[in-house]
């Protein structure tokens, strides 16, 4: 496992800035959990890590196994283990 390391991380959907400069740092081996208000950016920020066609990376890195993957698309990332799922219980 490996942790993911998130800088300055800048998101847009269409013409709307809505990541503006996240860092955060995954730990590997820990559950994460993201909360905020609606609105704040979580669904968006999956996206962006997953490389979801909504969102355009505008600035700042995802650094994942030695890695700057920002320019990857959705299935290099899945292949290298990074991909969103449905949860059903
Ligand atoms: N497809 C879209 N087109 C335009 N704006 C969008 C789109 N998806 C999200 N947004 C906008 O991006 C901002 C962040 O939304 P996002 O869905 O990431 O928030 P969230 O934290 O996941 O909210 P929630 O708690 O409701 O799931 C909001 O202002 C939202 O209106
Ligand atoms: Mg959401």
């Amino acid at each position: 496992m490996s942790s993911m390391k998130i800088e300055n991380l800048q998101a847009s959907i269409g013409d709307k800035e809505i990541l503006k400069g996240l860092n955060l740092e995954l730990e590997a081996g820990k559950v994460h959990a993201i909360m905020g208000p609606n609105g704040a950016g979580k669904s968006t920020l999956s996206k962006a890590l997953v490389g979801h066609y909504d969102v355009k990376i505008t600035g700042g890195e995802i650094h994942y196994k030695g890695k700057v993957i920002n320019d990857m698309d959705a299935q290099e990332r899945a292949l290298e283990g990074i991909f969103l799922s449905f949860s059903i219980q």
